[in-house]
């Protein structure tokens, strides 16, 4: 298996609010009929060591799970640019967990990304939040730092209604869950 990348900050990905993220995520996909459906697909994009699986698995939630990434750190995950590429074939849900920070023209690559799935879960360190400063934001190599209106009206604009928010518990991330109309049903 190849080991993180070095952008990205996945040199934290094993650390606790990065863990957090994770159980959030898969708490909120709990809420949609479709996670508890084994012939359903779910595309975790940007799915660094894969650890949004664990935590479905943990959950018992038999939805099929497929990894994508631009930087592939196991066999199973798919080499993939979603600034550039189309998802190949049918999913109901996909997931961003700690990538929009990093996409150039965010609000373009998720309505792109809207048209080819009924509901998609996205996290930010919201702005609101003031957790980093501009010296910090250009450590990380951010490209966005949105605040959490800016987030649902990203996803507005996309044609999905936030159907769930949710902080972690250090109150740093908050996890958008948006569904296009009756991307709620199984
Ligand atoms: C902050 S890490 C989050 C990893 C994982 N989602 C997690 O929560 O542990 C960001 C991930 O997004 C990936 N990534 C960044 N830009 C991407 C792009 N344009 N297309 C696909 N993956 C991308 C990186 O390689 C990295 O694995």
């Amino acid at each position: 298996m190849a080991g993180p990348p070095p952008r990205f900050n996945c040199g934290e990905q094993s650390a606790e609010p990065w863990l957090q993220r994770a159980a959030v995520a898969a708490d909120l996909l709990a809420s949609l009929p479709v996670t508890a459906r084994a012939d359903a697909v779910l595309a975790d994009i940007g799915c660094g060591d894969q650890k949004l699986e664990r935590a479905l698995r943990a959950r018992g939630l038999p939805i099929r799970y497929r990894g994508y990434d631009l930087h592939p750190q196991a066999s199973a995950v798919q080499r993939f640019d979603l600034a550039t590429q189309e998802l190949p074939g049918r999913h109901d849900v996909a997931v961003l967990l700690g990538v929009i920070e990093y996409l150039p023209a965010v609000a373009d690559v998720v309505a792109r990304l809207a048209r080819q799935v009924p509901a998609l879960l996205v996290s930010h360190v919201v702005r609101d939040g003031g957790h980093y400063d501009a010296a910090r934001l250009r450590e990380l190599g951010w490209q966005n730092h949105l605040t959490s209106a800016e987030c649902e009206a990203m996803l507005a604009d996309a044609g999905l209604r936030v159907f769930a928010r949710r902080h972690t518990a250090d109150r740093r991330t908050v996890l958008f869950l948006g569904v296009a109309d009756g991307g709620t049903s199984a």
